[in-house]
């Protein structure tokens, strides 16, 4: 856990991070040598007047990060931070997802800050950065991140690029990095008909790096006529980041495919510094290893350009069946398996449906039928509800149709709460339409088991009954094939409390590897699993994430980032590279 945090590079691996002109700092760590990028305790790390140079480079945009709870605390390590209305402000925004995201560093998963400077009633309580960044740019043009990649890669520091900090996997912290803020880029700009390159002649966007999910959608919603963009389902993670680079599933993925493969052209900056333009003519291998290859892998990017399509009427259903309906763990269960066991019906109409599911608990909000109106989606759903019936399941559901795909968005879809306080371990699993229709029982057993997965842990799991190879059945990006034939993907959690010792952390990652995910793989030996909301010690991940695809990406990575300026764990490219000394030091 937190691992994700500082990197460093095997001395004794010729990993390709360990490049002619990198040479990294020594360090020793359990009877290892390992050669790291450059820290505070080394003395290549920059002087406070190094600092001051690159503050003005970027034009006074350099702050000191300071972590968003350390208003709550007295001091971080010598410095006074108390500010108790800043505090009181803090803290009754420690849910809200928006909040978070507008913070220069924060990120919404707890765990990879090392769950530190938490607020707090008691100022005395000790606040450390933990595994926050030192610095952050506050870019708001790209000649600051140009000046702060270049500053990173020559200086050889730990370079962290932050949207949203909405990651499971703590992916945009890391010790004493150098952090590149991108939230500022809210520009949209719609285009009535794309002119190439490529084939595309319909409408399309350019949608800037920090715009969120909801209000581009929004965005689009607002053009004559209505417009819908690929995206994900919560409203305030980033669309151009992690989330495109992932891949990127969401409520129209079945009609429309993955976020990426809509993807035009992207403008970005090069791990050496460079400004370019990735598509289908010019650097097309760096535009396909965008299109999903992983986050903070290939380039810092700038905006995309990508397709838009017409809004469409759209209709929803809900579903429960929890304690209000039944107490019977089997009555429960047998309805949470004849729910799912219809995944491939689902998606074969187009549909995509969100579920969370934990013990006793089955909440699908909601199931999403786009071009179907009230009659059409009841139709769709009759064998459910029959097989429910037939098998005296008490559930209850209601449905609601709307002129357009954003009201849908707007009404039925809730926004997290769970999301920010919880310091969760996540992990999951890619589940085909072979792996349904062959043993669909035994997929709806394991995200069963995935609620107490042992006797002292317990679990909660979001589901996503997708199949973006319905309406994109074969794309050129780096996308796992695997999700051309999805049917339900779940991401799963095992719930912490935060307060949990570095031992017990570790034991609940092995738990969350070997005993959920082993189950979540024998459930589904078709299937894959999705980087952006995955296991960080997935076995053999680079196969499981990216499958036959994954030698082309690590070829891309070595030519485009032969330094190893960013990182990310589990994206091609960074199998010699670990995290030491309990989350500090990259290799
Ligand atoms: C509550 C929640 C709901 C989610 N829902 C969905 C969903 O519906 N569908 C889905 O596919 N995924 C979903 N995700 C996963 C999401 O796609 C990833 O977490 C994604 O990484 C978020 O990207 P971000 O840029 O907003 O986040 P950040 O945390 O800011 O960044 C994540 C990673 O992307 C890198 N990055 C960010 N911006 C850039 C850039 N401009 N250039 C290069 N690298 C960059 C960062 O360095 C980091 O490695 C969800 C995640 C959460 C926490
Ligand atoms: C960078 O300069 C700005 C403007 O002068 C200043 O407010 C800020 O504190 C400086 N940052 C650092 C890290 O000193
Ligand atoms: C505060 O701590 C920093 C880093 O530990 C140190 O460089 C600095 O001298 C200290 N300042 C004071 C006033 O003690
Ligand atoms: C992270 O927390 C652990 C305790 O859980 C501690 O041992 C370690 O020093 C912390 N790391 C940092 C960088 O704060
Ligand atoms: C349980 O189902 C009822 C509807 O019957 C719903 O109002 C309630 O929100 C559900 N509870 C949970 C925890 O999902
Ligand atoms: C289930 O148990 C809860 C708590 O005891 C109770 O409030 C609820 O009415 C029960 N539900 C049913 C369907 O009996
Ligand atoms: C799930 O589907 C399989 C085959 O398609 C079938 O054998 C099994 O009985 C179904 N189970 C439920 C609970 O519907
Ligand atoms: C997709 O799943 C269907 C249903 O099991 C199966 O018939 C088909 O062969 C699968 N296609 C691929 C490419 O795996």
């Amino acid at each position: 856990m937190g691992r994700v945090s500082l990197l460093v590079a095997l001395l004794s691996v010729a990993g390709f991070a360990v490049g002619a002109d990198w040479i990294g700092e020594t360090r020793e760590w359990e009877g290892s040598t390992y050669q790291c990028k450059c820290y505070s305790d080394n003395s290549c790390y920059p002087t406070v007047t190094d600092w001051a140079v690159l503050n003005t480079t970027v034009g006074g945009a350099l702050q000191r990060a300071q972590p968003p709870g350390a208003v709550c605390h007295n001091t971080l390590g010598n410095v006074s931070t108390l500010d108790e209305g800043k505090c009181a402000e803090y803290k009754a925004h420690f849910n809200d997802e928006q909040y978070i995201t507008d913070d220069g560093i924060a990120e919404l998963w707890p765990l990879y800050t090392n769950n530190t400077c938490i607020p707090t009633d008691n100022p005395a309580d000790p606040c450390t950065q933990g595994f926050y960044g030192t610095y952050v740019i506050l870019a708001t043009t790209k000649e600051q991140i140009k000046a702060g990649v270049d500053f990173a890669r020559e200086r050889n520091l730990r370079l962290i690029i932050r949207n949203t900090g909405h990651d499971f996997l703590g992916r945009s912290t890391g010790y004493e990095s150098l952090i590149i803020n991108t939230h500022s880029f809210k520009d949209v700009k719609f285009i009535a008909k794309y002119t190439g390159p490529g084939d595309w002649t319909g409408t399309a966007a350019v949608v800037g790096a920090g715009v969120q999910g909801r209000e581009l959608f929004r965005q689009a919603w607002n053009q004559e006529p209505k417009q819908v963009i690929v995206g994900g389902e919560c409203p305030t993670v980033g669309w151009a980041g992690g989330y495109i680079q992932g891949g990127g599933h969401g409520p129209l993925s079945t009609i429309y495919g993955m976020g990426a493969d809509n993807v035009l052209s992207f403008d970005a900056i090069t791990a050496k510094g460079e400004y370019v333009t990735a598509n289908v003519n010019e650097n097309p291998d760096l535009f396909w290893a965008l299109k999903g290859g992983g986050p903070a892998s290939f380039a810092v990017v700038l905006s995309i350009t990508v397709k838009t399509f017409p809004e469409v009427p759209t209709a929803g259903t809900i579903l429960n069946i929890n304690s209000t309906h039944t107490n019977d763990s089997a009555v429960f269960a047998e309805g949470f398996r004849i729910f799912h066991n219809l995944s491939n019906h689902y998606t074969a109409n187009g549909m995509f449906v969100y579920f969370e599911l934990s013990v006793g608990t089955l909440h699908v909000a909601p199931f999403v039928g786009p071009r179907m109106d009230e009659a059409k989606l009841n139709e769709v759903l009759k064998p459910l509800f029959d097989q429910l019936d037939a098998a005296k399941i008490p559930y209850s559901r209601h449905t609601k149709a709307f002129p357009t795909f954003f009201e849908l968005y707007l009404d039925l879809f809730e926004d997290e709460t769970f999301a920010v306080q919880s310091s969760s371990v996540v992990g999951g699993r890619i589940f085909t339409q072979t792996d349904i229709a062959e043993r669909g029982d035994k997929v709806a057993e394991a995200l069963l088991f995935a609620n107490a997965p042992t006797e002292s842990t317990f679990g909660l799991s979001v589901g996503h009954i997708v199949n973006p190879g319905l309406g994109v059945p074969v794309a050129d990006n780096a996308i796992n094939v695997k999700w051309r034939n999805s049917s339900s993907f779940t991401l799963t959690n095992i719930v912490m409390s935060g307060q949990e010792t570095w031992a017990q952390k570790q034991e609940i990652e092995r738990i969350n590897t070997d005993v959920l995910g082993k189950a979540l793989r024998e459930a589904g030996p078709d299937g894959a699993a999705y980087v952006n909301e995955g296991d960080l010690n997935e076995p053999n991940w680079q196969y499981t994430y990216w499958g036959d695809k994954y030698p082309k990406l690590l070829e891309t990575r070595k030519k485009w980032d032969p330094e190893g300026v960013f990182y990310a764990k589990t994206t091609p490219g960074t199998e010699d590279w670990e995290v030491i000394d309990y989350g500090r030091y990259l290799l």
